[in-house]
């Protein structure tokens, strides 16, 4: 879609309040509390015991150096044939349900009737970072990415929907909701660093990053 509707329009939800607008995109900074947070871990650790972690080859060829998996009916996959949605787990094995914890801060920000088709589990350690790119491998841009920031601060960086367009940073930390929705949906975004060791929620650090998305 060229011209993305603002998705409070396009679905007749009521979104709540964000507490920062970041280049359009909304942060419901501290959404989760602790005690949620720590429930997520452990509903996203069955996810990569029943789908186990991997590095994706990016079209270049190169292993991205943010690990992934994913859960729900599509997960999102690239190798030299470039980036996509596949059914199933490189394994061979179907995705794991997207956890219910996760699909309710889904149905509390975003809509109760349309739930994501994905959450697309990142794993930064060591290091890992995510260039500048766009999410655009999803068939209807009127539907929001949300993202939910577990464990280690991550300076993350968002701009327009070119790529020269100018941009800014904003740290995510451990509980942390961004919406890329409307005009931000297509907006150019990355993580240039997670700082290690800014918080204990996993045991041996690193950061998770969840991104629902409504694939088909
Ligand atoms: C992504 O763009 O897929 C991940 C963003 C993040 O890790 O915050
Ligand atoms: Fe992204």
């Amino acid at each position: 879609m060229e011209n993305p509707k603002d998705w409070t329009q396009a679905t007749g939800a009521v979104a709540p309040r964000p507490t920062a607008e970041v280049r359009g995109a909304s942060l419901h900074a501290g959404w989760l509390g602790p005690d949620a947070q720590a429930a997520i871990v452990a509903d996203i650790r069955e996810v990569v015991e029943a789908a186990p972690l991997f590095s994706p080859l990016t079209p270049w060829g190169k292993p991205m150096s943010v690990r992934m998996t994913s859960a729900g009916r599509y997960g999102w996959y690239s190798d030299r044939r470039g980036y996509r949605y596949v059914d199933r787990h490189p394994s061979g094995t179907s995705w794991p349900p997207i956890p219910d914890r996760v699909l309710a801060i889904w149905r509390a920000i975003v809509d109760a009737e349309r739930m994501p088709d994905c959450c697309l589990v990142n794993f930064y350690r060591d290091g890992a970072r995510m260039g500048l790119h766009q999410d655009r491998d999803e068939a209807d841009f009127r539907w929001p990415v949300l993202s939910i920031s577990l464990g280690d601060d991550a300076r993350f960086r968002i701009g327009g929907t070119e790529r020269s367009a100018p941009t800014e940073t904003v740290w995510l930390r451990s509980g942390d909701v961004l919406v890329l929705g409307g005009a931000a949906r297509l907006a150019y975004h990355g993580v240039d660093r997670v700082g290690a060791g800014t918080s204990t929620l996993l045991p041996k650090g690193g950061r998770i990053n969840l991104t629902l998305r409504v694939v088909d």
